[in-house]
């Protein structure tokens, strides 16, 4: 494959407040890489064939900014409780599983397979601290033909023996050779070294990962200033730390090194109750937020201001941050988005106008997708990846427009059962 054109009703965010609709639409792949949408297709594009999606909906791939695949097994269970016992309770028992290889083939092939199904074609993806079935994972993820940057995750302390790591040197060496067996191993997979979050990880292990980060010149994946309890731990660990992001920061874990001064990709979970001087950092760093409101609320800890963080020009795209989160649907995360920032308006700050649904979409395909380059678009120099959309199940009482059509289908999370195909990188993967 890799040049066709696609016709059909085509969507994609043309600015962040923006959604373009062309009703009978082409978009156009020449190699892998979108050429644009037209009304009628241009003659320099004639001769490519045509895939005709007929009255569907055409939008680009998502993309899921903040996933745990080790995770997957126990979403949607165990809610009724905060972040940190959420975490003793739910999270640690099960990423221990995967350790055991036949657990982890199991688990991962129901990840991946799900994954390939689903509305995202772009992941950043947290695996377990294991070695050994993170390249697994990363096998899985790049068979499938999806994008993703996935981490082994660093975690020495805060969690019981059988799952963190005894020593710093242990973590380290581990985190190497990881990524000495993986590297060139990949075409669209990709290690992000991933701390944990600072509750996991010591100082002295902190200082190795940017040391590695710089060595193997990596992005970055964690969490930042997601619940109260977590927040109130970290001052507690560091307390001449004068904010949290700060403890990334001075070990060049948050979007810029020091040494070097080259910045590089860093992205941040939640980022709730990020303070000024932290936003401040962010945004001179290019740190991008991860929002995952699915899971914000699931394990009580707030609303994000993201019409603030918007204003102010940082990055943000969307996390469905499994299994915090609950589903794996951009299109669930899409509304909660939406909803949690009505909430944050009427609720805590009026100034904060709510979050609109061209912006939501928006958060989810170009948002995100600045973190692995120009992704997240049909046009023209954009990575080309889409997925088609039957809406027919619903009535048609009303004459609805193709941007009301696809605005219900996003409310009524069509994600999960009207996928009828998927292209990724200008591959058909179904
Ligand atoms: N902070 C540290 N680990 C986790 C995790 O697994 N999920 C969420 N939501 N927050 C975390
Ligand atoms: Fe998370």
């Amino acid at each position: 494959m890799k040049s066709f054109v696609l016709k059909g009703n085509i969507c994609y965010s043309a600015d962040q407040k923006t959604i373009r609709t062309v009703e009978g639409g082409y978009a156009v792949c020449a190699d892998g890489m979108a050429k644009g949408v037209y009304e009628t297709l241009p003659e320099e594009y004639a001769a490519l064939p045509v895939i005709d999606h007929g009255d569907m909906l055409i939008i680009p791939g998502l993309v899921d900014l903040h996933i745990h695949a080790a995770q997957y097994a126990y979403r949607g269970t165990g809610m009724d409780m905060e972040l940190m016992e959420w975490l003793d309770v739910n999270a640690f028992p099960e990423e221990g599983k995967f350790a055991d290889m036949e657990y982890a083939e199991k688990a991962y092939s129901v990840f991946v397979k799900h994954m390939r199904e689903s509305a995202s074609t772009h992941f950043v993806v947290m695996a377990s601290r294991y070695p050994k079935s993170t390249k697994l994972l990363m096998e899985k993820m790049e068979e499938a033909g999806l994008v993703s940057l996935v981490g082994k995750v660093n975690m020495n302390r805060g969690a019981p023996d059988y799952l963190r790591e005894m020593s710093e040197e242990e973590a380290a060496e581990e985190t190497r050779r990881w990524l000495v067996e993986i590297q060139g191993k990949f075409r669209h997979t990709k290690p992000v070294l991933t701390p944990r979050f600072i509750p996991s990880c010591t100082d002295g292990l902190m200082e190795i990962l940017g040391e590695i980060r710089r060595e193997f010149d990596l992005p970055v994946h964690s969490h930042l200033s997601e619940n109260l309890g977590e927040i109130e731990f970290v001052r507690e660990l560091q307390p001449d730390s004068p904010f949290y992001g700060a403890g990334y920061d001075r070990v060049s874990l948050f979007g810029k090194d020091h040494v070097t001064g080259k910045h590089f990709p860093t992205v941040m979970g939640h980022c709730i109750w990020s303070g000024e001087e932290e936003i401040r950092m962010m945004l001179e760093n290019g740190v991008t937020v991860a929002h995952c409101p699915a899971c914000n609320m699931n394990v009580s800890s707030g609303i994000a201001p993201i019409r603030k963080y918007l204003d102010m020009g940082l990055n943000v795209g969307l996390g469905s941050d499994i299994a915090g989160g609950h589903t794996v649907s951009l299109f669930n995360a899409m509304v909660n988005a939406v909803q949690v920032s009505k909430l944050y308006w009427r609720l805590v700050d009026q100034s904060c106008a709510a979050i609109t649904f061209p912006e939501a979409f928006h958060l989810a395909t170009k948002g995100g997708g600045q973190v692995f380059g120009k992704v997240g678009s049909f046009e023209d120099g954009y990575e080309f990846s889409a997925v088609v959309l039957d809406d027919s199940s619903f009535d048609r009482t009303l004459p609805l427009t193709v941007l009301q059509r696809l605005e219900r289908a996003v409310y009524l999370s069509l994600d999960l059962y009207g996928i009828r195909a998927k292209y990724c990188c200008g591959e058909r993967l179904f």
